[in-house]
């Protein structure tokens, strides 16, 4: 197939063109035939040696054949650079009426939002905030708080004691020692913090807890300071149309010592299933220091006095949004976490 060249040879050529796959092969197809060694660049210097009557015949026959070849070898390259970039597409493809990947605003957990709403409370009213470590010695969380090894009140008191020695501190009131030592009155402290007791997980205990406690000292700091403070407290927690009430209680390191309570909120105190018909909720634990926590510290039980609070904030948690089960705030799951976004800050 040379200067003879006929339309069936270029129809199959053109043919095997639109075979080809690659741009590749595409280009060795195209040198084969239009290259400088390449059959018809060869036919057409072949031209010569054809008898002058015929050159020009042949010659513009040629022409178009490479015309022809040509052509199909641009089609073929445009078709394959099309084919490729349609799969490049395919493959990125994305639909433009999805909503997008949204980043989502954080918010802290419940409990760090109240926690830092009743830091507030207490720094409106003149009190410092103070930290104590969570791994601790018996010493501060017992027998310097009026609580010696023998006492009844440890059996509720179970925690986890470490290899070292210490233990896990089973509620914050530690700290009211660890300033005490540290300072002279007046002094007006807060301190929220994690506590641990040996407890098995139900609907109202969990083996980690948060606690704020709160210390008062002063010359002639009495009941009535504190039930001020609570006052305040509680209308600042729930609602200016909350009551408190106190109970007599039990407290080691407090004499006396109260249980307190606030007004129920659905039934303003006259009773109902919230709050199990007895129109009030307890709240926390507190009382007027133990003159014996004064002496563990070196304090004059006769010269000063003070009053002390502990409270349970996953308890202050629960009554406020009406949680049933207090392990929800350690399970982690996002449906629950996010219905409490910013609902304190
Ligand atoms: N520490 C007590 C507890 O965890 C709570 C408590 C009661 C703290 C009375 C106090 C207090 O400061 O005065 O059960």
């Amino acid at each position: 197939m040379l200067i003879n060249m006929t339309d069936q040879d270029v129809q199959d050529i053109i043919d095997q063109i639109k075979t080809v796959r690659t741009v590749n092969e595409l280009q060795e197809l195209k040198s084969k035939y239009l290259g400088k060694q390449g059959a018809l660049t060869v036919a057409m210097k072949k031209i010569r040696e054809v008898s002058p009557d015929k050159r020009k015949d042949l010659g513009r026959k040629l022409n178009l054949y490479k015309q022809r070849i040509e052509e199909a070898v641009e089609d073929q390259r445009n078709a394959l650079i099309e084919e490729e970039r349609e799969r490049r597409e395919a493959a990125h493809r994305y639909d433009v009426t999805m909503p997008g990947a949204r980043r989502e605003v954080g918010a802290l957990h419940i409990i760090s939002q109240v926690q830092e709403e009743v830091q507030e409370i207490f720094l409106g009213m003149g009190f410092e905030l103070a930290v104590g470590p969570e791994m601790e010695t018996s010493y501060y969380n017992f027998e310097a708080l009026n609580t010696p090894e023998w006492h009844p009140s440890r059996d509720m008191h179970d925690t986890f004691y470490l290899s070292n020695g210490k233990l896990l501190r089973t509620h914050t009131s530690t700290v009211q020692i660890r300033v005490m030592e540290k300072r002279k009155p007046p002094l007006a402290i807060f301190s929220p913090g994690r506590c641990y007791r040996k407890d098995t997980p139900d609907a109202t205990h969990l083996p980690m807890f948060y606690q704020v406690e709160v210390l008062h000292v002063d010359k002639n700091v009495s009941v009535a300071h504190l039930k001020g403070t609570l006052e305040i407290l509680a209308k600042r927690l729930f609602g200016q149309d909350r009551e408190i009430r106190l109970r007599p209680s039990y407290f080691p390191f407090t004499e006396p010592s109260f249980e307190v309570f606030v007004s129920c909120g659905i039934c303003h105190s006259t009773g109902c299933r919230s709050c199990g018909g007895t129109g009030w909720l307890e709240i926390l634990g507190a009382g007027m220091v133990h003159p014996n926590v004064f002496r563990s510290v070196g304090y004059d039980p006769d010269e000063w006095s003070g009053f002390a609070l502990g409270m349970g904030l996953e308890r202050v948690i629960m009554l406020k949004y009406d949680l049933e089960d207090i392990r929800e705030l350690m399970r982690n799951d996002r449906r629950f976490i996010k219905e409490f976004r910013g609902v304190v800050l």
